[in-house]
């Protein structure tokens, strides 16, 4: 499976439906601010100079279909499935977004890193409050209905990744998306990619600095099922990633 990775501020319908003429098989919108706290973290992150979705958490379920609408109107032929990477500082936040049934998989971003993401409690610090991570992963795997996926980041300090792979083994997650990204390394580590999978039965997407069908190749020789590409499509075309 070939996976558009999210990006903030970038992954809205416009931005994503070329990516449907270009072997992506999944593509994440988003990620987005489920709850006051993260809508608050978003703001404070553009005044850092990133860029966000400020939808309004009342509005997004509307603004997340006509991203959709987007993308499936401009190639109705693209049989691909649609993700969402969410950030929520409480596992109640997901239910906003039970009702769209244009969504086939919920993303719960245990990734990013940015400090108000932190002080909200979502993204990476999830990895560090496995409490709420569980609350979380127990409340949308029985009640969202829809397919569950967990993206990590591997190399964290102070995080034991093998041991949040185990936690996640326990629920009914169908993707583990991982960024095997290393501080001050230009390329995956995938080394602890391969750990990682040799430690649960998840199917795995890879992720991180795949910018080549060679990189691809590795993250697939290392334990990945699928992979995903984030910076890559700013670039323009990510073909030569999906195809062979
Ligand atoms: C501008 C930008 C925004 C991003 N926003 C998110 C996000 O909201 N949620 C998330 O899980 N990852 C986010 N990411 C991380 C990417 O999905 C991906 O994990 C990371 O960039 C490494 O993959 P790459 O080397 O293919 O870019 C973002 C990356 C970029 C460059």
């Amino acid at each position: 499976m070939n996976v558009l990775s999210a990006m903030a501020g970038i992954n809205d319908g416009e931005y994503c439906k070329r990516f449907t003429d270009e072997g992506v098989d999944v593509i994440t919108l988003g990620g987005f601010n489920l709850d006051l706290e993260t809508f608050k973290a978003g703001l404070e992150n553009m005044t850092n100079d990133r860029k966000e979705f400020i939808t309004c958490p009342h509005h997004i379920t509307e603004d997340i279909s006509g991203f959709v609408d987007v993308i499936r109107d401009y190639n109705s032929s693209w049989d691909g499935l649609i993700s969402v990477n969410l950030r929520a500082s409480s596992k109640d936040s997901f239910k906003v977004l039970y009702g769209n049934d244009d969504i086939d998989i919920f993303e719960i971003n245990a990734h990013c890193r940015q400090q108000p993401m932190l002080s909200a409690g979502t993204g990476q610090a999830l990895l560090k409050n496995t409490t709420l991570l569980s609350e979380i992963l127990e409340e949308v795997t029985s009640n969202s209905g829809k397919d569950v996926g967990v993206k990590i980041r591997a190399n964290v300090e102070g995080v034991d990744i093998l041991k949040i792979v185990e936690l996640i083994n326990t629920y009914n997650v169908k993707y583990l998306h991982v960024d095997a990204m290393k501080e001050g390394v230009p390329e995956a580590d995938y080394d602890i990619l391969n750990r990682i999978a040799s430690n649960t039965s998840i199917h795995i997407i890879g992720n991180n600095s795949v910018t080549s069908r060679e990189d691809y190749e590795k993250m697939i020789e290392n334990g990945a099922s699928s992979v995903s590409v984030a910076r890559a499509a700013r670039d323009g075309s990510i073909k030569h990633i999906f195809t062979e």
